[in-house]
């Protein structure tokens, strides 16, 4: 069960960032930039009661089961330093894309100045009219956006990043500083081209979730969890302005890592998938209704097990099975376990050696990547677990039709 629930957390991961490309775009009004921080010192406050904490105000040094790193926190940024420290600054966000939408809209609200860039006859474009954007004032073609910026946050579909690269990297000129929320770019420089001009810091703030999730626990007055990283420190500030961006982008807590190091984590992480659709087939072979063999693999899994796992661990999730259950999830752990470490072996050594940087490459660099990708999406939720999966759905006791 412990493969199990770690496949299906990446999955979940996977799921919501499907699922971030395909939700509509609200148009959403600029918020009072006011509350975030009062709201971040109680969580700061739980968070502080919980873990054994080394350090002061919002770095510190977190005991991760004997394994020590340091966190940031946006309470070192109240709002007033945050404005004060990027005054002189213009966020260029290229794309406009999940995290364009949720970064974007978090620090204009934050109350920095902030334009987008996208291209002009593209879907992002419309998307940013809607969300407020102003075509001439707020929202630019992609190169115009990059000249007019000094933090130049690269968020194009990583396929996108490497395409217009020639283009965009006359423009990343002395003083302006190299912003991407992902390391696939510059580690894999060999099969993407993007290499960064020398004189500039280039940093890094890639969010744990899809970007609508960044703004909606912004606009909760939470702050998603984020990791920073730094490529290269030019001005002595890289890292102070990486942990500045990630708050000002939504973030709660910022986790410490390289470039290297986020996207290869990255990368495996989300391609973890593909237990739920095993369980459920052997299921079916076995003569059980398309509602049995969903209701005990998926549904059991997302809407019980997960969640309690999410909330207090897999210690505890055993605690609330029951003991037949919880007998045989046990003994049959380290089945799956041994079962599935070679493949992810395979799958760490495929991201690692770019295999799967160059595949992205290949489909999302394709004129025809949205069309492509549908067909696949579609084919999906014409299996007969997501079909089943549908009903089953309508039939919880929390069901609301507008949500599906
Ligand atoms: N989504 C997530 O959960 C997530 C989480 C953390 C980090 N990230 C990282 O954040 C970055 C952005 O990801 P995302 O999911 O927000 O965006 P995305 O869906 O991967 O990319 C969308 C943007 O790329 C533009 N684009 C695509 N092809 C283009 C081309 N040939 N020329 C110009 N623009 C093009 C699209 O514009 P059009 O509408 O004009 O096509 C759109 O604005 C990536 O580096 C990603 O790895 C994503």
């Amino acid at each position: 069960m412990a493969s199990i629930a770690r496949t299906a957390s990446q999955s979940l991961r996977a799921a919501s960032r499907r699922a971030a490309r395909t939700l509509p775009t609200v148009a959403v009004k600029p918020a009072q930039a006011a509350s975030y921080s009062l709201l971040s010192k109680a969580a700061a406050a739980k968070a502080a009661q919980r873990a054994p904490i080394a350090g002061t105000r919002g770095v510190k040094t977190l005991d991760f089961a004997g394994t020590k790193e340091t966190v940031y926190e946006r309470s070192d940024w109240p709002l007033a330093k945050l404005q004060d420290y990027f005054k002189n600054d213009t966020l260029a966000l290229i794309g406009y894309g999940s995290q364009g939408h949720g970064q974007g809209l978090n620090a204009r609200d934050n109350g920095l100045n902030v334009i987008v860039g996208v291209r002009k006859d593209g879907e992002s474009w419309k998307q940013a009219e809607a969300d407020g954007w102003v075509p001439g004032e707020t929202l630019f073609p992609i190169e115009e956006a990059i000249k007019k910026g000094t933090i130049i946050m690269n968020l194009l579909s990583d396929a996108a990043q490497s395409q217009t690269w020639p283009t965009i990297a006359p423009l990343i000129t002395p003083g302006k500083t190299l912003y991407f929320s992902h390391g696939f770019s510059v580690v894999f420089k060999e099969d993407t081209k993007v290499i960064p001009p020398k004189d500039v810091d280039v940093i890094l703030v890639a969010p744990k979730g899809s970007g609508r999730t960044v703004r909606t626990l912004f606009k909760e007055g939470r702050g998603i969890n984020s990791s920073i990283a730094v490529w290269q420190d030019v001005t002595g500030k890289a890292k102070e302005k990486a942990i500045a961006l990630g708050v000002a982008v939504g973030s709660g807590y910022l986790y410490e890592t390289t470039f290297e190091k986020e996207v290869y984590s990255d990368l495996y992480g989300e391609r973890g998938v593909g237990l739920f659709l095993a369980q459920y087939q052997v299921l079916r072979k076995n003569g059980h209704t398309p509602s049995e063999a969903f209701n005990e693999t998926v549904e059991e899994a997302t809407q019980s097990l997960y969640p309690l796992i999410g909330q207090k661990g897999m210690d505890y999730m055993f605690n609330a099975c029951s003991t037949t259950a919880r007998r045989g999830a046990l003994d049959w752990a380290p089945v799956f376990e041994k079962a599935n470490v070679p493949i992810f072996e395979q799958l760490y050594e495929s991201v690692r050696n770019g295999t799967e940087t160059r595949k992205s490459l290949e489909f999302n660099g394709r004129s025809t990547y949205r069309q492509d990708l549908a067909k696949e999406l579609a084919e999906i939720d014409n299996q007969e677990i997501w079909r089943a999966g549908k009903v089953v759905r309508s039939l919880r006791p929390d069901y609301k039709p507008e949500s599906e």
